[in-house]
């Protein structure tokens, strides 16, 4: 109580302050983010056919033009030179007589395996699942299998492949869906992965039109809550060695730690045709236990990049910034849901073992419009950020390190406020050592019983004395990246009036800045 009313002496101060700075209430399309992608209207889910090409980096995603909420899958399309931008393309695929579009991945044929190529230049390829609405009616188990289309204009128009579906569903599995294909350099084939029911299914391919199954691979292993859907297989160097391993990304849902939906994932070898857990990830992913992408509620069906050009050499990943359990709920009007920002994997030691961190693309360091310093200072109860920088917590970015001494109960991190008394609070509690994210005060909520009814919490794995908070802050939602992206948490939240109001807080004890950086982001 003692806490909370503080916090709402911390807005009635800010808010009795005149300030000159124009106090933006809701925009004409409430929850619209700055930097973050939307599509122009109606509904989208998974992002889809991520694949660099002459420049361009090409997101499609799931879409239903006839709606906000999902309906008949069609592949929505936008492109971007820099991740910052991007520029709305029409529909890439609609449904067919085999069925809606479903998630999957794109290519570039280099050497033009398949065939599709024209005048000398590859192709891009798309890989996808094709879901038989009427089969699915109709009470049968084999409605969804593999399909390819290709593109010879940069991903502006495309052909689906005569001979579709590729990969037909002879096993009668309910759940055969999305793969994820990539160029395998050891065996000079095509290597796909897709999730069938509670499991990974590994198939090669020397053209993208012929496949033969190789393995399986999870039946044992990670979170089994939900269905397995959504992988992604790709090799990592571990930072700082010439160590190659095996990264599999896999969304379920629902299953994930703090609710819904979410991703987890493996490290292992792959011998071209089997998928090995590492040892030391092993102890990790058994008995139900997983690893984490990312432990906030609103990052899902993530993947990365296809051909990144080898002198960048980055796993580029985005994700759905939702969740099954309110996505189709959430109170947003002409449109539904937002993709997170662009990041970095990378694969890094640590005391635990291997583990893959998330840190924000360093190409959104373009978006910084102007910073603010914070000093180097000891935080008792509450700093005021927005008051001193004049930047809107509505589009921010902000680095904090923080020391808190040596046994203190302290409870640190950001609060966002408006005048309707709702904040928003993401940090660390040292009692428990967890990171946290809150959102059970920031606005609407009752859209879905399972929106806001608790605190989102993460373990903290490191034991550094000082802790460092990365954060991204887009209107109507918060990605924070800790201790150089060991733990990622995105939240999304729904204020009933924009977040003008920002500041470090303090409880049970003290934290101590060691330095800080708050930067406005560009607008839309
Ligand atoms: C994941 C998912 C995929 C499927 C798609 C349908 O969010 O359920 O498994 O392909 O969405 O839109």
């Amino acid at each position: 109580m003692l806490k909370r009313l503080a916090l709402l002496y911390f807005i009635g101060v800010f808010f009795a302050c005149k300030t000159t700075r124009n106090q933006a209430k809701m925009s004409p399309e409430p929850y619209r983010p700055n930097f973050h992608f939307t599509p122009p209207s109606m509904w989208m889910n998974d992002p889809n056919g991520m694949v660099f090409f002459e420049g361009e980096y090409h997101l499609f995603y799931q879409y239903y033009p006839g709606s906000t909420v999902w309906g008949p899958m069609h592949w929505g399309h936008a492109v971007s030179r820099d991740l910052v931008h991007w520029e709305h393309l029409p529909i890439a695929l609609y449904p067919d007589s085999l069925g809606l579009i479903f998630s999957g991945s794109a290519v570039v044929d280099w050497n033009n395996t398949s065939g599709f190529g024209q005048n000398g230049k590859p192709p891009l390829v798309a890989i996808f699942t094709q879901h038989l609405m009427e089969g699915e009616k109709a009470g049968r188990h084999d409605f969804q299998y593999q399909s390819i289309a290709y593109s010879n204009d940069r991903g502006r128009t495309w052909t689906k492949y005569r001979g579709n579906p590729v990969i037909p569903n002879t096993e009668h599995i309910h759940d055969f869906r999305d793969p994820k294909v990539i160029w395998n350099e050891e065996s000079q084939k095509w290597l796909m992965v897709f999730a069938a029911k509670d499991q990974v299914k590994f198939w090669s391919s020397p053209d993208l039109k012929h496949w033969t199954h190789l393995s399986d691979f999870g039946k044992e292993w990670g979170a089994h809550g939900g269905v397995w859907e959504c992988p992604d297989f790709f090799p990592m160097t571990v930072a700082g060695t010439n160590q190659k391993k095996w990264v599999l990304l896999q969304s379920l849902n629902p299953g994930s730690p703090n609710g819904g939906s979410g991703t987890q994932y493996f490290i292992g070898d792959f011998d071209g045709k089997t998928f090995s857990l590492d040892p030391a990830c092993k102890e990790s992913v058994s008995d139900g236990k997983a690893l984490w992408l990312d432990w906030g509620r609103d990052n899902y069906a993530g993947v990365t990049w296809s051909d990144i050009p080898k002198p960048d050499g980055r796993r580029l990943f985005l994700g759905w910034m939702s969740n099954w359990d309110y996505a189709m709920l959430v109170p947003t009007k002409n449109w539904r849901s937002a993709m997170t920002i662009p990041r970095e994997l990378t694969l890094e030691k640590t005391s635990a073992g291997l583990r893959v961190f998330s840190q924000p693309a360093r190409e959104l360091k373009r978006m910084r419009k102007g910073s603010y310093n914070i000093e180097r200072q000891e935080v008792n109860e509450n700093l005021d950020i927005s008051q001193k920088s004049g930047f809107s917590p509505a589009n921010m970015e902000v680095e904090l390190e923080i020391e808190i001494p040596e046994g203190a109960k302290t409870t640190f991190g950001l609060v966002l406020a408006n005048t309707k008394g709702e904040t928003y609070r993401v940090g660390f509690d040292a009692v428990k050592n967890e990171f946290f994210s809150d959102r059970t005060h920031a606005g609407q909520r009752d859209f879905s019983k399972n929106f806001a009814e608790k605190i989102h919490t993460a373990t903290r794995p490191g034991s550094q004395q000082t802790i460092k908070l990365h954060l991204f802050f887009d209107v109507a939602s918060c990605e924070l990246f800790a201790d150089d992206g060991a733990v990622s948490m995105t939240d999304i939240f729904f204020p009933s009036e924009n977040f003008e109001r920002i500041g470090i807080f303090a409880e049970n004890g003290s934290a101590r800045v060691v330095s800080g950086k708050v930067y406005q982001l560009q607008g839309r």
